[in-house]
């Protein structure tokens, strides 16, 4: 343990059910910003309202973070009685209303920490959620204080010819010595974490649109000169969001400008600013020469994801941060859904599901487990999670497919016309549901305050006299890492029973266990069927089931849902493989056996195929273990992967040949073809019967897209060969003045299953492109690296000495970003015993430092406790 002594002294601990609503309400809000890089002056005009709730004779508390008031000033007479406590302003006021004037000086070019206003190469920018406003003037920072906002901004015309705000521009002018202005007005009253300003020599993608009811609205993404042939795939991201929006929820925008800004300096993915969307560049910018297909669909996803907020998010906010997954859960779900309609359901279940398995299934089984409505926490950073986010989203699924398209929908239009305008809780949203889906949610709100992955398992049944099946449930779940105990949520299963020779069933059944344990009792099956559950992934469940390899390999080769067919396939391949780390005598033959059927299916989607005949993640094989060896798990998975390429080498070779490149093109077809060519790629490289560094070089060589020679690196990334380095270097040459490309040149070394990787990684973090003020390149460099289970787990520990120093280093500058890696190193307690202690010495260390942030100090406790 840290000595006492150099232990920051406990962060204070805020809870739910503390809440207390405003003292103060601010329903005008007046901003004056003087900009410059490096001196900001930031006059406030604040109408504070004393609320009913006050106390007799409260003061006024202002938050402040970092700042200090140059003059406070009520209802125009200058005060010098306040204090600060803690940073925040208290300021004694005796009526029932007041003009409250502040000014606070800034130096945006010292905050690195990325959050209020900062400067990004030569531009100004900020983000606000969950409390950067704070870092801006002082102000009551908190969701459930709304106000309409009047902003002017004023800078060098020069170097800061845009000045944008959130809302409608309502003037605009040149003042003297070079300088301009413009004033900005948002209608909607909204919270403090909602507002955002940039300042900078931008360039627009401009475009319109106009809304179901006739309105029209001007689009623009504003980007630096040079990127703008790069925005057209964000734009109509954004125009085919608005559409669906309206189509699928019936909700249409509501201002006449919506202005999107691209960063490269961003702690996160994008942000939600009313009428003022902020993004990392790298959900923005995007060609066939620089984005990989999956890069687009990161664009898709995160551009309708920050519209849908407007909605979900903005026109109803949040109480307080426990409320969260309020917003966050329910506008992923909308944006899940929203990819799934703009391009293959099934796929993007796959892949959803993939992302929650690989974020937050750990997260739920870790120490830092929380629900999806957290019951307190010392930072609120630290609560953007996959379970708020991930989970929150699987619940909002739940419901959906509990009520049914029609009965959900009448359900959320009940919840924004009931509380549009409001800061609501997740309560307010499960009240609004069950009143507009005409349904009990009594039982489904233990969602809202369990943590962990329940267990469901599910045994099957049958008696051929009667001809009934049963399916008998019982559902379980860890806390706290103590032993699975029974529980009881609610759980929707969808169900199907297969006909064991022809795969047909009679239809879907939708099975809700409510009970810790309950069977259902199936009729008119004369042979024993074959059993389909939680298709679909109908709930975010961890399934024990009693089925042998035979009726997975049979559910691969007949299911008719193509999630459960997946599944089926990972199932059986993660059965394989966990007994043979174990040590455990099991049969390959039948993996083999159904990927040859699956192969020689002419039926199948090449996207498809290319997704099921994916071995189990290392991460993924070892969650399923008690103790994870990493080693162990790399070996085995990687003679699979061996013999599968092997095997099927004749195959693999025609699917490589087949898939080949014509123009470029982003339809499903084609982006199928190069999604099953680097499969193909991947697995005759893993058999060793071709120089595979040969044929990966050409396809780098030869490729027209970012897809291609990505798929040609990572395999080439594994090998002992000289195309390797020829490659990259020529990638390092041609990309390296593009940083979103560069991020890749440097995630792809560090992914290398090669025995040197570690060295690679000390050597990237010197190298001159390395940059630990920019987020997206610290991810790119250590991201990658830690998801590398065999070599971030190297048995000498280097791996987590050198994330661990990186966590120190970066915590001075950019706490966020930095508490982001403990969970890496926070699930020590799953691994074999010598690199478990040697995790939680490199965690120890950091818990050791002086001066730790809040944030870093949160998870390193938590994760040691
Ligand atoms: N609300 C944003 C989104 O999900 C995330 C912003 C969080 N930013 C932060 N610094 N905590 O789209
Ligand atoms: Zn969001």
């Amino acid at each position: 343990m840290a000595d006492a002594a150099s232990a920051p002294k406990d962060p204070e601990t805020i809870r739910r059910e503390d809440y207390r609503p405003p003292a103060w309400f601010i329903p005008e809000v007046e901003l004056d910003f003087d900009l410059d890089l490096t001196r900001t002056l930031v006059r406030s005009k604040l109408d504070v309202r004393r609320s009913k709730s006050a106390e007799a004779g409260e003061p006024l508390v202002l938050q402040g973070d970092d700042i200090t008031p140059a003059s406070v000033k009520v209802d125009g007479a200058v005060r010098n009685d306040w204090t600060l406590v803690e940073g925040d302003l208290v300021l004694p006021l005796t009526g029932a209303a007041h003009s409250v004037e502040i000014e606070v000086e800034l130096d945006p070019s010292t905050n690195t920490q990325l959050m209020g206003l900062y400067g990004s190469n030569d531009m100004l920018c900020t983000q606000c959620e969950a409390q950067g406003f704070r870092r801006i003037t002082f102000a009551p920072d908190r969701p459930d204080v709304l106000s309409r906002y009047r902003v002017r901004m004023e800078a060098d015309k020069a170097k800061f010819p845009i000045l944008l705000c959130n809302g409608d521009k309502v003037a605009e002018g040149d003042g003297e010595n070079g300088r301009h202005w413009v004033q900005w007005n948002d209608p909607w009253p909204k919270p403090s974490y909602l507002f955002a300003l940039v300042a900078g020599d931008l360039v627009a993608n401009s475009d319109n649109f106009t809304t179901r009811s006739g309105k029209p609205v001007e689009l623009n993404i504003w980007v630096r000169d040079g990127d703008l042939d790069r925005t057209n795939h964000a734009m109509q991201a954004l125009k085919d969001s608005m559409h669906w929006d309206e189509e699928t929820y019936g909700r249409e925008y509501d201002l006449g400008l919506f202005n999107i800004v691209a960063v490269s300096d961003f702690n996160m993915g994008a942000m939600e600013n009313k009428g003022l969307n902020i993004f990392n560049s790298r959900y923005i910018l995007a060609d066939p020469e620089v984005a990989t297909d999956a890069d687009f669909d990161g664009i898709e996803g995160v551009v309708a994801h920050e519209y849908f907020h407007n909605w979900s998010g903005n026109r109803v906010t949040c109480r307080d941060w426990f409320q969260l997954s309020l917003k966050e859960g329910f506008t992923v779900y909308r944006d899940q859904s929203f990819s799934a309609d703009m391009g293959s359901a099934a796929l993007k279940r796959i892949e959803d599901v993939r992302i929650l398995r690989a974020a937050q299934f750990p997260e739920d089984a870790g120490p830092l487990a929380h629900p999806i409505r957290p019951e307190s926490y010392q930072e609120i950073s630290n609560f953007y999670t996959a379970t708020v986010y991930n989970k929150g989203a699987e619940v909002i699924r739940m419901m959906a497919t509990l009520m049914g398209p029609d009965r959900f929908r009448n359900g959320t239009d009940l919840y924004f016309d009931r509380h549009d305008g409001e800061a609501a809780t997740c309560e307010d949203f499960v009240v609004a549901m069950e009143a507009g889906g005409e349904i009990d949610l009594t039982q489904f709100r233990k969602w809202y305050e369990t943590p962990g992955t329940p267990r469901v398992s599910a045994k099957l049944s049958h008696d051929p006299q009667t001809g009934s099946a049963t399916v008998h449930l019982t559902q379980k779940i860890a806390q706290n890492g103590e032993k699975p105990a029974a529980s009881e949520l609610l759980i929707p299963l969808r169900t199907a029973l297969l006909d064991p020779e022809t795969g047909v069933h009679g239809g879907e059944q939708l099975l809700l266990l409510d009970q810790p344990e309950k069977s259902f009792v199936l009729e008119g099956y004369k042979d024993h069927p074959i059993l389909s559950i939680n298709r679909g992934f109908s709930a975010p469940i961890i399934l024990e089931s009693n089925q042998t390899a035979e009726e997975l390999a049979f559910l691969s080769a007949h299911d008719d849902d193509p999630f459960a067919r997946f599944e089926a396939m990972q199932q059986l391949m993660t059965g394989y493989l966990t007994a043979k780390v174990s040590g455990t005598p099991v049969d390959r033959d039948i993996i083999l056996l159904a990927v040859a059927k699956i192969l020689a299916d002419p039926t199948l989607d090449p996207a498809f195929l290319a997704e099921i005949i994916l071995l189990p993640s290392e991460a993924f094989l070892g969650d399923q273990m008690v103790e994870v060896d990493p080693q162990a798990i790399h070996d085995e998975r990687e003679k699979l992967r061996g013999k599968i390429g092997l095997q099927f080498e004749k195959q693999f070779r025609k699917l490589y040949k087949s898939c080949a490149p014509t123009e470029f093109s982003l339809d499903a077809e084609a982006r199928a073809k190069r999604k099953l060519r680097n499969v193909a790629l991947g697995y005759l490289a893993a058999s060793f019967t071709e120089n595979a560094a040969e044929t990966a070089f050409d396809q780098y060589r030869e490729a027209n897209n970012m897809t291609a020679m990505q798929g040609a690196l990572g395999v080439l990334s594994h090998l002992e060969a000289d195309e390797r380095s020829i490659a990259f270097e020529d990638f390092y040459k041609r990309f390296k003045s593009n940083p979103l490309v560069l991020d890749k040149w440097f995630s792809l070394q560090v992914m290398s299953m090669r025995t040197d990787t570690l060295k690679r990684v000390d050597g990237l973090s010197r190298h001159p492109d390395f940059n630990m003020a920019n987020p997206n390149r610290v991810r790119a460099l250590y991201g990658a690296f830690t998801g590398n289970q065999v070599r971030f787990h190297d048995p000498s520990g280097k791996g987590y000495q050198m994330v661990a120093d990186m966590v120190i280093a970066l915590d001075k500058q950019n706490p966020q970003t930095a508490a982001r890696f403990i969970p890496s190193l926070g699930r020590w307690r799953r691994y074999e015993r010598g690199r478990s202690e040697l995790m939680r010495l490199a965690l120890e260390k950091i818990a050791a430092q002086p001066g730790l942030s809040k944030d870093v100090a949160e998870q390193v406790f938590k994760s040691l406790a």
